[in-house]
């Protein structure tokens, strides 16, 4: 770099332009170009570990227990936590854009937003062997005890997708559902009330809620109540009514995926890890977030469907069927 102030500069007449606009964009703030080009002057050049924070990032691996394969399962629930971190931002793109345009929204945008969180949710199920395949049983059976109660059911950013995607009302106990089709935004705290991991996570003998589901609600009710209030007329759903013309069939299409992918797919890629570790005859291992698992997991019993209109009677009647068997027990 050079400290003669006196050395004549050719500036290329595009640089000069530059120059004449961050003036402006300063001027407009009250601010002093030159003290800003100071401050260029002396800045470190960037690097791409601080850029993406890796040393924060590599520090956040730690197990609680000496068992090497704890470190894939910890691993392996970060990368999922921040594709659904992915996802989230997409539906408050959506969101935002809504709240910004009167409440409607490109259907383009809406379109390309909701074809990134398929493609978020399609990299973590096909991935989703890492976790299947990729521990040892007989490690994993050592280290879960470590971890009680905690359960991936307690991951408040799976909670806030589904929140994102529809209308509360497809997302209470599947018993609720119809007659909670019509609700108005006054009756998001009683629908927050239903919602079906709330029901999914009690003990056994008593119906008491578990442990796992109490530290949940203690943590995340009220900023999830926030979200569902903030999301009632911007959830994916709402927003596809809104599209100007109705939804094309690439939209459709995009949406049909999002439910296949994040009620089927996902769902489904990860019970099979609940049947690999969990599946013992003649009776089946305890879950450490405490639920019947093999009566929660499966979304032929779920049937969470984020559209049901876009799908026929047939296909909402047989949602999650026919896989299970095939697909987790390897039975036809
Ligand atoms: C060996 C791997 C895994 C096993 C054996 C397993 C097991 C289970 C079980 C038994 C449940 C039911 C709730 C309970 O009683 O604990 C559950 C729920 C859940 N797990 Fe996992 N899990 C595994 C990996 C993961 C991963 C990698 C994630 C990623 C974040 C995850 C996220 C979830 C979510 C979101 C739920 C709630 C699902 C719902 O409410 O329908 N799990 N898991």
């Amino acid at each position: 770099m050079s400290t003669d102030p006196h050395k004549e500069h050719n500036f290329d007449p595009a640089i000069l332009e530059k120059l004449g606009q961050l003036q402006e964009k300063y001027a407009a703030m009250g601010q002093d170009l030159s003290s800003y080009l100071d401050g260029l002057l002396y800045a470190d050049y960037r690097t791409y570990w601080d850029l993406i924070h890796l040393d924060t990032l590599l520090s956040l691996q730690r197990p609680q227990t000496p068992i090497p394969d704890e470190v894939v399962f910890i691993v392996y629930h970060q990368i999922t936590e921040l594709y659904f971190k992915l996802a989230l931002h997409e539906f408050e793109r959506m969101a935002q854009a809504a709240r910004e345009q009167n409440g409607k929204v490109e259907e383009a945008f809406l379109l390309e937003r909701v074809r990134r969180v398929n493609r978020y949710f399609e990299a973590l199920t096909t991935s989703f062997d890492i976790m299947v395949d990729g521990m040892e049983p007989a490690e994993f059976m050592k280290f879960r005890m470590s971890l009680l109660p905690a359960s991936g059911f307690q991951s408040a950013q799976y909670r806030m997708i589904e929140i994102c995607a529809t209308s509360l009302d497809r997302i209470v106990h599947h018993n609720l559902r119809d007659q909670y089709a019509n609700h108005s935004v006054s009756d998001v705290p009683e629908l927050m009330a239903h919602l079906y991991w709330r029901e999914g996570a009690v003990e056994l003998k008593s119906g008491a809620k578990t442990l796992t589901l109490k530290q949940f609600e203690a943590k995340y009710d009220e900023e999830l109540t926030k979200l569902a209030l903030g999301m009632f007329h911007s959830n994916v759903r709402a927003l596809s009514t809104k599209v100007e013309g109705g939804a094309s069939p690439e939209l459709v299409e995009a949406m049909r995926w999002l439910d296949i992918n994040v009620n089927v797919n996902w769902p489904l890629a990860h019970y099979k890890s609940a049947v690999r570790y969990l599946h013992k005859d003649p009776v089946d291992i305890a879950a450490t977030g405490g639920t019947n698992w093999q009566k929660y997991l499966p979304p032929r019993f779920q049937k969470r469907i984020f559209f049901p209109e876009l799908w026929s009677k047939t296909e909402l009647e047989e949602w999650g069927k026919g896989w299970v068997e095939k697909e987790v027990f390897g039975r036809g």
